[in-house]
């Protein structure tokens, strides 16, 4: 079988929708055209478990012209775009196994399907599929040259197996490069996480007391969009300097626990587990709206929800579910608490995405290049390529910068000019 999807009738939205992206996305299709010529990737199996989206679909079709055998799962059962993935199916020859909505059993079924094609590189979005990879298939993840992490959770959990000696194959942290969390994070989670929550639930932004939990890049870019957007911003963290820097720009800091009986609407952004859990729920307000938008759908402590809640949820719109607590108390969960801005969004625009997916082409190209000097090892992706991307960003902007003069190269390697 080809293809898993939902109905291939939603081909031709999904192309629309697919060119529309490529429009704004010079830089990746920069590098398809070298590789349509120098076919750097042929022959290559590659397995992508990847949020399936208008982006993505112009990531693998990048690969593809790169000469890859392309085969791509969705890395989170609410983030596939059906109308896409019937696009790459039936117009641009990709092996697609992915559908909204799709349930754990599915999901894990897809996951084993990209693990059957027998990668030699895959990519992560997670490390869902490297996970299964090394407690399913230890024998054939011996056999890949090596793997790309495309999220901040993703590069922890792989850390960690790097760590506990258990990591068989290269890693090459895409997440970490600036090209990638700098933007990608911030501007792209910034952005299309408002825009999850306002097409979910249509609410008016502006006077809104919103909780950000955690001040990292993607709650950084969350805070200071929904301020720009009238809300008053309140930031919650663990980390002393995050919070002080969040302080100085001008945030209210305090704790989760006084946080909670103040906010109208809390998103989590951390990476973490339970940040949200039962003693916050039972101090909320009537009418609070919680949502996530860090990785996985643990940030808030759903079953406990569940618990307090005396009626079983009712869902009240489409990606809002209603709880009532003792008292009447109403909480309302969006998207199931998984990532909003790709459960009731289409993620993060073309543009930004255009600079994290060249990093994925240009880190698969280094893999299938360098693999066999590299060792079972979270690797940051090259400054080569970072800085590549990033002057082929500018001059597709039309912006120039300037050059170090060779007295100012010189000036800046020396250290005997002082006071
Ligand atoms: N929605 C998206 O499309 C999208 C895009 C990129 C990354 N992500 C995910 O978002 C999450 C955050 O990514 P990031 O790059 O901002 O990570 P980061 O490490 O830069 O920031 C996470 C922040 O959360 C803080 N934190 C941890 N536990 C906390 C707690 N209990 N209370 C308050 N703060 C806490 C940390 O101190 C840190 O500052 C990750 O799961 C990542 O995979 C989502």
């Amino acid at each position: 079988m080809k293809y898993d999807i939902t109905s291939l009738k939603l081909a031709s939205e999904g192309k629309k929708r697919i060119e529309w992206a490529t429009q704004d996305m010079p830089v990746l299709e920069e590098i398809k055209k070298r590789f349509e010529k120098t076919k750097p990737l042929k022959g290559l199996k590659v397995s992508g478990c990847l949020h399936v989206t208008c982006e993505t679909a112009n990531l693998v079709r990048t690969l593809k012209a790169g000469g890859a055998d392309v085969l791509l799962c969705a890395s989170n059962p609410l983030s596939t775009q059906d109308d896409v993935a019937a696009a790459l199916a039936k117009n641009y020859g990709i092996k697609v196994f992915a559908r909204f909505g799709e349930d754990r059993t599915i999901y894990y079924k897809h996951l084993n399907t990209a693990i059957k094609h027998k990668p030699e590189v895959t990519m992560d979005d997670g490390a869902d599929l490297l996970s299964l990879l090394h407690s399913k298939y230890k024998e054939q993840t011996f056999k890949i040259k090596g793997s790309m992490e495309e999220t901040t959770t993703g590069v922890i959990r792989l850390k960690a197996m790097e760590k506990a000696g258990k990591l068989m194959l290269p890693i090459i942290a895409v997440n970490d490069a600036k090209t990638k969390n700098l933007f990608d994070n911030r501007y792209g989670t910034g952005q299309s996480t408002l825009d999850g929550i306002i097409r979910a639930t249509d609410i008016l932004i502006a006077g809104k007391n919103i909780v950000v939990v955690g001040y990292g890049w993607c709650g950084r870019g969350f805070a200071s969009r929904a301020r720009g957007m009238g809300a008053n911003v309140i930031v919650t963290e663990v980390d002393p300097i995050k919070a002080v820097e969040a302080a100085m720009d001008g945030f209210r800091v305090m704790t989760m626990s006084q946080a909670s009986s103040i906010g109208d609407l809390f998103c989590t952004l951390t990476g973490d587990i339970h940040v949200l859990r039962k003693e916050h729920f039972k101090k909320m307000k009537d009418g609070a709206m919680v949502c996530n938008s860090g990785h996985f759908d643990v940030e808030i402590d759903i079953p406990a929800l569940k618990k307090l809640s005396k009626k079983t949820r009712k869902n009240v719109r489409n990606f809002v579910d209603e709880y009532t607590l003792p008292g009447d108390k109403r909480i309302y969960l969006l998207g199931e608490g998984r990532l909003i801005n790709l459960a009731a969004a289409e993620g993060h625009p073309a543009s930004v995405m255009d600079l994290s997916f060249a990093t994925q082409a240009l880190a698969t190209e280094y893999v299938v290049k360098n693999y066999k000097k590299l060792q079972n090892k979270v690797y940051y992706v090259p400054e080569k390529i970072e800085n590549w991307i990033a002057t082929a960003k500018l001059k597709s902007m039309k912006v120039s910068i300037d050059k170090l003069t060779p007295e100012q190269e010189k000036y800046l390697a020396s250290w005997e000019i002082g006071t």
